[in-house]
């Protein structure tokens, strides 16, 4: 059983996406931190992230493996540990180049591909899911969020590093964050007509999001129920 969840930046479908597989008892699998894993490899070695040549060359060769820590999902590239460097708050750039690069998706959609396959029971979080990665999911979400609530939520989460952001600032960089998003000539972002959407602009937390999936699960034609109470999380990065 896989479930595929989509959505925007900030709209905390990776944080309900973890809940929701720990309720479930499901294998949680952030395929963005894949994405993350090869642009810190990249910069670690040299290789711009816009030569997409040079990048295909690489990726080709690259294990990129999730494993799942007591802080969190870490990402290890050819058994490195890059999940720091992959999380840094100046790697943004760098991942949009990696995503849009069609090359390192072919690799990169096999290897969740073969992750989900393996696990059987998987929810798998990004913005192909349920486009490219899983079309087939019997259950997908679209989460989305008012862009001003999404960008508020980010500045909340980056002011303490950047105490002169300001909120108009946070907002335009994440319109043009979902411009990228859903303008990628490959995988882009959107919600496929099977999808359900699950909007989380007066939610009060991801426990709310993931009530809401919950509720949508046990209505399917075969519910999927919880296994797992709820229990207090950490949240790494988002
Ligand atoms: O969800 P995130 O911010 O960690 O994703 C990192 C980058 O990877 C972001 O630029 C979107 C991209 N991405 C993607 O293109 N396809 C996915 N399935 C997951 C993430």
């Amino acid at each position: 059983m896989i479930i595929a969840i989509d959505g925007t930046v900030a709209s905390g479908k990776s944080t309900a996406a973890r809940r929701l597989a720990q309720r479930l008892d499901y294998l949680y699998i952030n395929t963005g931190l894949m994405y993350r894993g090869v642009a810190a490899y990249c910069r670690q070695h040299g290789i711009p992230t816009n030569d997409q040549r040079a990048v295909a060359l690489h990726v080709k060769f690259l294990a990129v493996d999730l494993r799942n820590e007591p802080d969190g999902q870490h990402v290890h590239v050819n058994d490195h540990d890059l999940t720091a460097a992959a999380t840094a708050p100046d790697i943004g750039a760098f991942v949009s180049d990696i995503a849009d690069n069609p090359t390192v998706r072919d690799v990169l959609v096999r290897a969740q591909q073969r992750l989900g396959r393996a696990a059987g029971n998987a929810v798998l979080e990004g913005r192909d899911i349920g486009s490219v990665v899983f079309p087939d999911a019997p259950v997908k979400f679209y989460v989305d969020a008012d862009v001003r609530e999404r960008a508020r939520r980010r500045l909340a989460d980056d002011i303490k590093k950047h105490p002169a952001l300001t909120l108009d600032e946070v907002e335009a960089a994440t319109r043009a964050r979902d411009e990228r998003d859903r303008t990628r000539p490959v995988g882009a972002l959107m919600r496929v007509p099977d999808a359900i959407l699950i909007d989380t602009t007066h939610n009060a937390g991801p426990d709310a999001t993931v009530d809401q999936m919950l509720a949508h699960l046990a209505k399917s034609t075969n519910p999927i129920r919880p296994i797992n109470p709820i229990r207090p999380t950490d949240d790494c990065h988002a």
